[in-house]
């Protein structure tokens, strides 16, 4: 069995809508596949409460326990690799990964991002899309590279911005659109390297 390992750091919504689709998918008998375990950077993470109470092994390794992002990145890296992954997804997981982390799971490391990149990588993308006049926003599934935001795209899916939008409005449909493709893409990827 592939084990697939889901990073988060917050509400873990991207994290259920997976955990869900392997379920109804049948990713198991299909692509050899299972969530098996969800991590967090943070132990308040609503995400864990989540996977939890679906059977799912969980473990937090906190950053501001680490005195760097090597040290960190390390003690990630021995969580994540406890579980064997064939896949490691970042679902909302708020943290710059180190060159090493990156190189490590060269291949098998998807990022979900809210924005159309190559446009608005980083932090806040729905209020910079608003305020750069753009009249679609969207979301990307790509592979992590060592650039922030900048790897191989795997999906894209576009939101209309709605002329009385705010950044929470925007957000929330541009998210409804993440729980649809993210998994979509993953089952694409482990059909691809099955
Ligand atoms: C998503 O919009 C994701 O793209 C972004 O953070 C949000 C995480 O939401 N980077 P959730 O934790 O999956 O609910």
């Amino acid at each position: 069995m592939r084990n697939i390992v889901i990073l988060i750091s917050g509400g873990g919504s991207n994290m259920a809508a997976i955990v869900r689709a392997a379920e109804r998918e049948h990713w198991a008998r299909r692509f050899d596949a299972r969530v098996a375990a969800v991590i967090s950077n943070k132990a308040d993470a609503g995400g864990l409460a989540l996977a939890q109470a679906q059977g799912i092994a969980t473990a937090v390794v906190a950053h501001q326990d680490y005195p760097n992002r090597e040290a960190f990145d390390a003690a990630l890296a021995d969580a994540i690799d406890a579980h064997a992954p064939a896949l490691v997804v970042l679902a909302g997981f708020m943290r710059i990964l180190t060159p090493g982390f990156v190189a490590r799971y060269e291949g098998r490391l998807l990022n979900i991002h809210p924005s159309l990149l190559p446009a608005f990588p980083g932090l806040h993308t729905h209020r910079r899309a608003i305020e750069a006049g753009c009249k679609v926003a969207g979301l990307t599934v790509h592979q992590v590279t060592v650039d922030l935001d900048h790897g191989p795209i795997l999906a894209q899916a576009v939101v209309p911005i709605l002329s009385d939008d705010t950044p929470e409005t925007l957000s929330a449909r541009v998210l409804a659109q993440e729980h649809r493709v993210y998994p979509q893409a993953i089952a694409s990827w482990l059909s691809e390297t099955n």
